[in-house]
This record gives C-alpha cells, structure tokens and sequence, in this order.
C-alpha cells in the first residue's frame, strides 16, 4: 500500500526565529498523525535543517531539504551534497522543481545525477515535474511529462524506483493561485502511474506515491486528494501557515 504524504516546502521563506515558531505551532496543533500510514514532511531552507531535525525527534513529522548537488564532493561553492543532507539524517529531498529547473537551467540530465545521489545516501527524492502553461494549451503536457521523467528517472532499477516519490506540479499553477481542477490533477497522475506500470510493472506503479503541488490550499486540499490516483501535496505557500497546512493534513 503506497504512503499518503503531505510535503511543505517553504521556498526560500522565514528567518529563524520565524521558522522555529512555524514548526512549534504545526508540531503543537498535531501531535500526532491521525493515520499512521499517512507521513509529513516539512522542506525548509538549508540553515533551518538541523532545527526542524531536532523538533521532529518528539514529534510526528519528518525533514527534507529542497535541493542538492549532483556532485558527491569537491570544489562546488555554495553547494550542499547528499552525504551533508544523510549526516544530518534528512529522510527527503526535494529535486527538479519547477524553479530550479527556470532559475538555475537544471537539464534532466542534471536531475537525474542528483536523484542517483539522494539514492545512494539512502535520502528519498521528491521528484517534480509537470508542463508550462504554452504547453498545456497546446495539448503537450503529457508528452511533456514523460519526457521529465523518463529522461530523469528511468535510468534507474526498480529497486531504486521504489525509493521515488514524485511531484504532478503545473508550473502554472504554482504561487498562483490557479489550481488544477480534480480532474485535471487526476488525468495527469493517472497517466503518470500507467509510464511506471509500462516500465516497471504493476506492482511498483501502484506502490509510488505521486503528490499534487500548485496552489494547492485548506480549501481545495480534500477535493484534490479524493482522486484515487493523487496521493496527497507537495505544499508551498500553504505551508507557511500552521492553520492551513494542518488542515491540508487532515485532508489526506
Ligand atoms: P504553491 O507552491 O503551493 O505556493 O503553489 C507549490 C510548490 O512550488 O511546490
């Protein structure tokens, strides 16, 4: 039976003070996960990790960081390696998201180093994907899908694979407010678990959790997640809010 998931990623948001306040308030109003098979993770910026790492000792939820190099080690400025992320016991990592891919010109090629990294450090990869809006008006959006994630996972074992959750993120619906409809999000997801079922078979693509993310909120959370193919959100602005990612918790 696959996890249900609901992943925070909190961007590059809070100052410390701001971010420990965050994570008191949401471990306070949950202290415990209504289902245990269900499973929270909260993204916060590098600096924050260890933190939140701490607070999730004695609470319900566990840490992801938001990127990582595709190099193991070395002379790479600025840059935070899968083996820093396991030595701090980081069970997630977000990678190929839609503004890294915009901002920092990440190929898939580049994605797929950094998933075989997060693997080999034991750290499960929050793979991202999904279609900019020309695409999804010209009708491209499944082929552009595909191509994200055969180029940048199916290189891998199904071994591996099983190790993969994967993000369904329409960048135009990301911070703006415009979410994909139910069946928009169900459509999608449900075509991504027929690539899995095509290369690994059955049994793997049933088993991987694929999340909705993009302007997904407390109020449209329960919709979204009813589809039998939508296996909760990978949240970003309502995460910042205690209230609201907790109530986009319960909707799982
Ligand atoms: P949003 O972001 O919920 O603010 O649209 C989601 C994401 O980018 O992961």
């Amino acid at each position: 039976m696959r996890k249900k998931i609901v992943a925070g990623n909190w961007k590059m948001n809070k100052t410390f003070d701001d971010a420990y306040e965050l994570v008191e308030a949401i471990a306070e109003k949950m202290e415990t996960l209504a289902k245990p098979e269900h499973e929270v993770v909260i993204c916060p910026p590098f600096p924050f990790l260890e933190m939140c790492g701490d607070m999730s000792q004695e609470s319900f939820f566990a840490v992801g960081a938001q990127d990582v190099s595709e190099h193991e080690s070395g002379a790479y400025t600025g840059e935070v390696s899968a083996a820093m992320l396991k030595s701090m016991e980081m069970d997630y990592c977000i990678v190929g998201h839609s503004e890294r891919r915009a901002y920092h010109n990440e190929s898939n090629e580049a994605i797929a180093n950094k998933v075989k990294q997060l693997l080999a450090n034991d750290i499960r990869p929050i793979f991202c994907c999904g279609e900019k809006l020309p695409e999804r008006e010209a009708g491209t959006q499944f082929d552009v899908v595909e191509k994200q994630i055969s180029e940048s996972l199916f290189g891998l074992s199904a071994d591996e694979f099983a190790n993969i959750v994967i993000a369904y993120e329409p960048v135009w619906a990301i911070g703006t407010g415009k979410t994909a409809t139910p069946e928009q999000a169900q459509e999608m997801h449900h075509h991504i678990r027929s690539l899995i079922e095509k290369k690994y078979g059955h049994d793997t693509a049933d088993n991987t959790t694929i999340l909705y993310g993009g302007s997904c909120n407390a109020k449209n959370a329960k919709e979204l997640f009813a589809n039998p193919d939508v296996d909760g959100g990978l949240i970003g602005g309502a995460s910042l809010k205690a209230d609201d990612f907790v109530t986009i918790i319960e909707s799982l």
